[in-house]
């Protein structure tokens, strides 16, 4: 095991607020294995940067305990910790050279000259940067001085990477690239990571699991499969991705998961998560992509009926929005509209899914 959070608490005070402080982490357990990559996901003020300045030691836990490789570190100061920070802003050098920038912590070490350039060399060609060794940060693009602040950090061969939100200057292509590339350095490394985001789908690339957090709190800890698929309650399955939630009573349990009623037909969820009774309510909550439609015309009864409200064709997908009559519309996206013909706007249609891509939930907000 790499890096352990057992019980950790971090109160700032806070004159600003009624209550004079605010509580930013709030008894987050964690386990990160070695070389495994985590990301701390949620949204702003959720408490992900505070998170990680705890484990690198920029910031003292209120309660709880912090464990390195098995060791507590809870009163190490940052430079004794084996971890290494990739901020937003790049935190690079100006007036060195690239090659300069990603030995500067091998030198400063006071590291053997033909061994800094070694190195140097070797960590510069996998980063891809070879070409770049002469120049200096002025000449290089957003994408490129990133990947030598990366080189930087990784030259130190730290135990754990902690990163808060290094992509967030990039421009949307640049984003994708530089995030299959971390992932590629940080495996090939085999470097344990823990990476902060807000963005979903940037959790989604790199990570080997999520851990979501709100209001200081861990929502979840699964793999992306698990945190989309099989959200643990109403906020995770809302904050990643998009999500219709179909409220339901009396329920009931069997092999092929939970039976219940929703406006008087009886619908399936092949899974579920959470505290839901025998006999009690539930919340179904089925994604955009799951729901199938058809025309209302002739077809046998469905769990819903409706009217196309809004359609918006993108060439892979049309995104639907479907007036059913409840107090949201139903949102629905239907792949290769070519093969698969699409539906306008007043359009009769009736809903379904299959009960693999239904996931029940318990009825309270958040728990
Ligand atoms: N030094 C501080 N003093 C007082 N309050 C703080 C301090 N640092 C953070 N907070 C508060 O703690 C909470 C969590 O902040 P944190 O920076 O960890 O959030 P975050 O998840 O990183 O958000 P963002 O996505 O906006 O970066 C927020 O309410 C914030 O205002
Ligand atoms: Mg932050």
């Amino acid at each position: 095991m790499s890096v352990r959070l057992d019980k950790v608490s971090k109160v700032f005070l806070d004159p600003s607020r009624p209550e004079g402080s605010v509580t930013a982490v709030d008894r987050v357990d964690l386990e990160v294995r070695e070389g495994e990559f985590v990301t701390l996901l949620g949204p702003s003020g959720c408490g992900k940067t505070t998170t990680l300045r705890i484990i690198s030691g920029f910031e003292a836990p209120t309660r709880g305990d912090v464990f390195i490789s098995g060791e507590r570190v809870n009163d190490q100061p940052p430079n004794k910790r084996d971890t290494s920070m990739v901020f937003q802003s790049y935190a690079i050098f100006p007036h060195m050279s690239v090659e300069q920038n990603v030995g500067f912590g091998l030198e400063l070490k006071g590291r053997p000259k033909a061994e800094v350039r070694e190195e140097t060399a070797r960590i510069m060609n996998v980063m891809g940067l070879t070409a770049l060794a002469k120049r200096r940060p002025d000449q290089l693009s957003g994408g490129q001085q990133q990947r030598v602040a990366l080189a930087r950090a990784v030259i130190n061969k730290p135990s754990v990477l902690l990163f808060d939100e290094p992509l967030s200057n990039l421009d949307a292509k640049l984003r994708d690239q530089m995030r299959l590339e971390i992932r590629r350095i940080q495996q090939s490394f085999g470097i344990t990571s823990i990476y902060v985001t807000h963005d979903q789908i940037e959790a989604m690339t790199v990570s080997d699991r999520i851990v979501v957090m709100e209001g200081g709190r861990v929502m979840q800890i699964g793999t992306p499969f698990e945190v989309y698929s099989r959200p643990a309650n109403r906020f995770v399955a809302d904050f990643i991705g998009r999500v219709n939630f179909f409220p339901v009573t009396d329920a009931s349990f069997s092999e092929e998961g939970l039976d219940a009623d929703y406006r008087g037909v009886r619908i399936r969820a092949g899974s579920r998560n959470g505290d839901i009774r025998e006999g009690g309510a539930a919340v179904v909550a089925v994604r955009p992509e799951s729901l199938r439609l058809e025309p209302e015309s002739g077809s046998a009864a469905r769990f819903l009926r409706g009217r196309i409200d809004k359609a918006v064709y993108l060439g892979a997908v049309v995104e639907y929005e479907i007036d059913a009559g409840l107090d949201r519309p139903v949102m629905a996206v239907s792949h290769d509209p070519v093969v698969a013909g699409f539906f306008r706007v007043g359009d009769g249609v009736s809903l379904s899914f299959p009960p693999a891509a239904a996931h029940a939930l318990a009825p309270e907000a958040v728990p």
